[in-house]
């Protein structure tokens, strides 16, 4: 953050210091974050050898540790360039990275995917992080993603996936608007109702946006197959695929 782009560090203010208030103006992160895990969980059990999960934005550490929880024979490398962010999943999840079964890293997604070797992860797994990836920056992401993955690996990815339907995007988007205002007024929590507001104006952006249909066709041409799209609700939705 600096004083020419004062908001571009996203999550090393009030946001990120208390991004526990998250589940107050959007309930369905935490289900989000259960799904993810549930999914990496049901692919890990099929295996018989242990499973590298490499898990883009890991923030806090709410959705590492239900994928950490999910099966046993699985190992955790959470990558997420945003300290304050970072710092808060160390801590809390210190135990498991004792353990040996978690790992961090600091770099941006796209450095820590390049550090990885060709076909070497089984899944790759994110929770509302690429939805705040500059557009280019994402497919260079994807593209990583579908490299680092060994041959049937799986991609699952909880996030932001706008409508297609633009006028029903938009009706979406009012609606969480609505309910930041309600939740964040009713506490009296202008500073975070700010940040949050300035934040979506970034996710809503022309190069930011994440379109369902876009994200899909991208991904196929990368060559990822099998995708899926499930469980939307709203602005949320969980995406799922197979190299
Ligand atoms: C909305 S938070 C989600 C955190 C976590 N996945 C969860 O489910 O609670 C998005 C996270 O992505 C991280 N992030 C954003 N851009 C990133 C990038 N280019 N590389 C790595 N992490 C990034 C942010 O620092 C933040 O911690």
């Amino acid at each position: 953050m600096t004083a020419d782009t004062p908001f571009d560090a996203m999550f090393s203010g009030v946001i990120g210091r208390e991004y526990q208030m998250l589940k107050l103006i959007c309930p369905f992160a935490a289900e989000m974050s259960r799904l993810v895990g549930a999914e990496v969980g049901t692919y890990c059990r099929t295996r018989d050898t242990l499973a590298q999960v490499v898990e883009l934005g890991g923030g806090t550490g709410i959705t590492t540790l239900s994928i950490l929880t999910a099966a046993d024979n699985l190992t955790v490398f959470s990558v997420d360039n945003e300290p304050t962010m970072q710092a808060q999943a160390r801590e809390s999840l210190s135990h498991w990275a004792d353990l040996g079964r978690l790992a961090f890293c600091g770099d941006d997604a796209l450095t820590a995917l390049r550090g990885l070797a060709t076909a070497s992860v089984d899944v790759v797994a994110s929770a509302y992080t690429l939805h705040n990836f500059q557009c280019d920056y994402r497919r260079d992401v994807l593209v990583e993603i579908y490299r680092v993955l060994k041959n049937d690996g799986r991609f699952v990815c909880g996030d932001r996936y706008a409508l297609d339907d633009i006028p029903a995007h938009t009706r979406n988007t009012q609606r969480e608007v609505a309910g930041y205002f309600e939740t964040l007024t009713g506490i009296n929590r202008l500073d975070l109702l700010e940040h949050w507001i300035i934040h979506l104006f970034s996710d809503e952006s022309e190069d930011h946006i994440m379109r369902e249909g876009l994200a899909l066709r991208q991904m196929a041409e990368i060559g990822f197959r099998e995708l899926t799209l499930t469980h939307r609700l709203d602005v949320n939705a969980l995406v799922t695929a197979v190299k």
